[in-house]
């Protein structure tokens, strides 16, 4: 940062200033984490400099020696960790990763069949707001309007009507297992291909808490970040039978050079992903989001399908009287950022919503477990039930002080000075 400071202290102020906010409020938005010093080191090395069009071996740039290793050993990393014959590490990031599985294996105007964003699903799997809802003819599967499960009846029943080229599985708001061997039975009968995007459970995956896709799916993407804790960016994994087509789809299909500064970071995100202290930590995601669960529901609050299989859960507001942005800005001003969010049928629009979105995989790479979770969902119960005549400065305190306890990037004196 020294450097920085130098040549531009305006921008060194921005980064010291978000730091202080990720230091001192607690991050339970689903789809963020605190990276390792290591990726951070990744992400700004020299890696930055290279261009290297191409795959190792077959580059459109002279001098790519190293890149060339590089890449390799991203690859190798990601097909040992996943279990797979073939891994393109190129993607800029999770939705870059779906366009070029989408064009590896379909064609514009093809049908395909996600998850009904309202539901849990992503933007990119043919919502209309997306460019895959504009090349693809999208049609949606939901959850059962009692359980709030996946309805594996309406996933068949709509792959039997619509005779989708292409089934996705996988989403940004479902907080339970996903059984990947029913939606590759029913793609089979339907005769269509089928993708799972992991992006939210690939950590969980990694480590083994959440079974794995690759056997099932015919192209699996995802991101690094997330419960990948990694770097920014995404990458596609298939058989080898797939790898060309992937590939090209990736370059010169829809993208131009690799970001190498973090393919390189993806390579330390994949090491560190096989140390036992990853699976440890995954463990401990699953078990802090499920205490979450537990403890805001014996507190009152009603959560969607009644608790959580993952790292993430979706609190259902409307019984509190509350909306979901009415939720995530009383609970910004304590200092514990969430994400208001569509819960299944939700009578409100998307700009307000009717839930919040709150994952743990954040707060677990700070080191909290059991004692702060059962803090943090105190804090939040109490604060949400109150709504807003609620006076924060108590609670902005208690969240102050489990922040101090659990410091990010700063020893305790650090933080005291921040
Ligand atoms: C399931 C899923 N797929 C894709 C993405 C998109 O990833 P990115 O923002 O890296 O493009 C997300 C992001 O939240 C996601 O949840």
């Amino acid at each position: 940062m020294n450097r920085l400071r130098s040549v531009d202290s305006e921008a060194a102020a921005l980064v010291e200033a978000e730091l202080k906010r990720q230091n001192t409020t607690l991050e339970l938005i689903a789809s963020e984490n605190f990276v390792y010093e290591a990726i951070l080191e990744a992400q700004g090395s020299i890696m930055t400099n290279k261009y290297a069009e191409g795959y190792p071996g077959k580059r459109y740039h002279g001098g790519c020696e190293q890149i060339d290793l590089m890449e390799d050993l991203a690859r190798q990393r990601a097909c040992q960790l996943f279990k797979t014959d073939h891994a393109n590490v190129q993607p800029h990031s999770g939705v870059n990763a779906n366009l070029a599985a989408y064009m590896a294996l379909i064609q514009p105007g093809d049908t395909i069949l996600g998850m009904f964003l309202q539901h849990g699903g992503h933007l990119s799997h043919g919502s209309k707001v997306s460019i895959t809802g504009s090349f693809y003819r999208s049609f949606f599967y939901g959850v059962n309007p009692d359980t709030e499960l996946i309805d594996y009846d309406d996933v068949r029943s709509k792959a039997l009507e619509h005779k989708p080229r292409l089934i996705i599985a996988g989403g940004s708001a479902y907080s339970r297992t996903i059984d990947f061997s029913i939606f590759r039975e029913i793609a089979d009968e339907a005769g269509a291909l089928f993708l799972v995007d992991m992006a939210h459970i690939a950590g969980l995956i990694a480590a083994g808490v959440h079974p794995s896709p690759v056997e099932y799916a015919d192209i699996v993407t995802s991101t690094t970040t997330k419960t990948m804790r990694g770097a920014r960016g995404g990458f596609i994994l298939c058989g080898k039978d797939r790898a060309d087509a992937v590939d090209r789809a990736v370059f010169p299909g829809t993208q131009g050079g690799p970001i190498l500064q973090n393919v390189l970071a993806k390579a330390v995100t994949f090491k560190m992903a096989m140390q036992p202290a990853f699976r440890q930590y995954q463990e401990q995601v699953v078990k802090n989001a499920d205490l979450l669960a537990r403890s805001l529901r014996d507190r009152g609050l009603r959560i969607v399908t009644g608790g959580t299989d993952n790292h993430l859960l979706l609190v259902d507001l409307q019984p509190a009287n509350l909306t979901g942005h009415q939720g995530e800005i009383i609970l910004e001003e304590l200092g514990i950022t969430v994400n208001k969010n569509m819960i299944p049928f939700d009578p409100r629009p998307p700009a307000v919503t009717s839930g919040i979105r709150m994952g743990t995989a954040a707060i677990t790479s700070r080191g909290m477990k059991e004692d702060e979770v059962s803090e943090i969902a105190s804090i939040i119960a109490t604060a949400l039930g109150e709504g807003e005549n609620l006076d924060p400065a108590p609670y902005r305190q208690r969240v102050m002080e489990l922040c101090r306890q659990f410091p990010l990037y700063l020893d305790p004196l650090e933080f005291a000075a921040l």
